[in-house]
């Protein structure tokens, strides 16, 4: 490290809200291409699926057209693959033109005229993952001027091919380029990824300052074991995790695989389930031309959402390990409501699973329970009341928990869910 760069780390530490604008209160959702579509670049021979502007169009198309944006899936987020290999004549990065022949100041013209937003993807490094160019320091300002002048309204930013010394510098340096754009962008940040994640290699203090949302871990593949193993280490981890989050700042375990080829209808509830306790990014990352009406309802499901986005922004909890393999999953929410995820790890049948609100710490009284995935209403449940869910073979039971007291005073607690389930 130059003594320039020195210089460029403590005026850092002086740098805090760089990037607090208002954005992202709640978890952003969307859709994004990665994980799905990855690096495939044969425009030539596979043109519907090929990181092109064709297929952020047909996503954009299905997000206005399907009942998506309503919902609020708003962000069409590019991953990498979409730069070509040269930066131009200026030094900035341009789209593959054959790939990308309209730019991308055209379909960020065409996401917005949908009344939706472009996010793209650049990496901290010499190379992107898929060694396309990369953001060097000295890349920077101009990367984050090139983003703002094509109103881009989202920023993946990657970290492979970066030393700790150039990502320490880097990630705070991208959040005050942007904020200098006078543009409000997001800001995703993969630095934690990086450094392991955790404490004391990762500041969580410091990434709420200048990000809005991080990746923590590895990436999500299309199974479930990939989907239980990021639960299993945010799980693990989440009393260094779950306080990082809040409203502008928010852990992110990746992209939703529901209606890929790797989950059950049982194992996408679960994601689902996980992902609204967890306060996640709900980032699709599927064929929205192409999707079963299990994997929609699931991804549809308005309880669901609105748990995920509840203003309060606390993320959840594992509170219990059971011997019988059930887990219970919790989430406070705003108006003195909750919710309860029971997922089971069991591999032979559904599990009848015996509790009450009192053994989940619930304070005495009765309470009102919708369950998010077959719409069924507990009137008068009393805290401690036996009951018993069966919960089926690697799928989740999701309850909404409002204490009567507080059905009774609180008119519409949450309208999204009011519609559908208050009558
Ligand atoms: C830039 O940062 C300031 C201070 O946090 C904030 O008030 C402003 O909204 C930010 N602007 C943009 C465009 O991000
Ligand atoms: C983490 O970052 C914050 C700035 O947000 C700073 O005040 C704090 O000292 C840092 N903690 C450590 C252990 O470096
Ligand atoms: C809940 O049940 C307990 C025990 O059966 C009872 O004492 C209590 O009054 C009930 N609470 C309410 C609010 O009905
Ligand atoms: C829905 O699930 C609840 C448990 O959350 C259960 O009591 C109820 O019987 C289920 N209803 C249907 C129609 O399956």
């Amino acid at each position: 490290m130059g003594p320039l760069a020195v210089t460029q780390l403590l005026g850092l530490m002086s740098l805090t809200v760089a990037l607090d604008n208002g954005l992202l209160k709640t978890p952003p959702m969307g859709w994004m291409a990665w994980e799905r579509f990855r690096c495939d670049v044969d425009c030539k021979s596979d043109p519907q699926n090929c990181i092109g502007e064709n297929l952020f169009k047909d996503m954009a198309d299905r997000l206005a057209e399907d009942g998506w944006k309503e919902l609020g899936y708003e962000y069409v987020i590019i991953d990498d693959c979409w730069m070509s290999l040269l930066r131009d004549k200026q030094g900035r990065l341009q789209p593959d033109p054959y790939r990308f022949p309209g730019g991308i100041a055209k379909l960020a013209r065409y996401i917005h005229d949908r009344g939706l937003k472009l996010g793209i993807y650049a990496d901290m490094g010499t190379f992107t993952c898929m060694g396309f160019p990369g953001t060097t320091l000295d890349k920077i300002e101009i990367d984050a001027q090139t983003f703002a002048s094509w109103e881009v309204d989202y920023l993946k930013f990657d970290g492979c091919n970066s030393n700790p010394v150039q990502q320490m510098l880097g990630y705070p340096l991208m959040s005050k380029a942007l904020n200098d754009t006078g543009r409000p962008i997001a800001y995703s940040c993969s630095w934690p990824c990086y450094q392991g994640g955790l404490p004391p290699y990762v500041n969580y203090s410091l990434l709420g300052d200048i990000c809005h949302l991080w990746r923590n871990y590895y990436d999500i593949q299309d199974s479930w074991d990939s989907v239980l193993g990021i639960v299993d280490w945010f799980s693990s981890n989440q009393d260094d995790l779950q306080p990082a989050a809040g409203p502008g700042r928010w852990n992110d375990p990746d992209m939703l695989i529901i209606g890929n080829f790797g989950l059950s209808v049982d194992e996408a509830r679960s994601q689902m389930a996980l992902w609204a306790i967890m306060a996640a990014p709900l980032i699709m990352s599927n064929d929205l031309r192409n999707l079963d009406n299990s994997a929609r309802a699931i991804l549809q499901n308005k309880m669901a959402i609105a748990i995920n986005q509840d203003p309060m922004g606390i993320q959840g909890r594992r509170l219990l390990q059971e011997s019988s393999r059930i887990e219970v999953y919790w989430r406070p929410l705003s108006h003195s409501a909750s919710t309860l995820a029971f997922l089971s790890r069991r591999t032979d049948m559904p599990y009848r699973y015996h509790t009450s609100l009192t053994k989940l710490n619930y304070e005495p009284g009765n309470y009102k329970v919708y369950d998010v995935f077959n719409g069924s209403i507990l009137t008068r449940l009393n805290a401690t009341t036996e009951i018993t869910i069966s919960i089926n073979p690697s799928g989740v039971v999701m309850w909404y928990v409002l204490p009567e007291q507080q059905s009774k005073q609180t008119e519409i607690p949450q309208p999204q869910m009011a519609s559908q389930f208050f009558h």
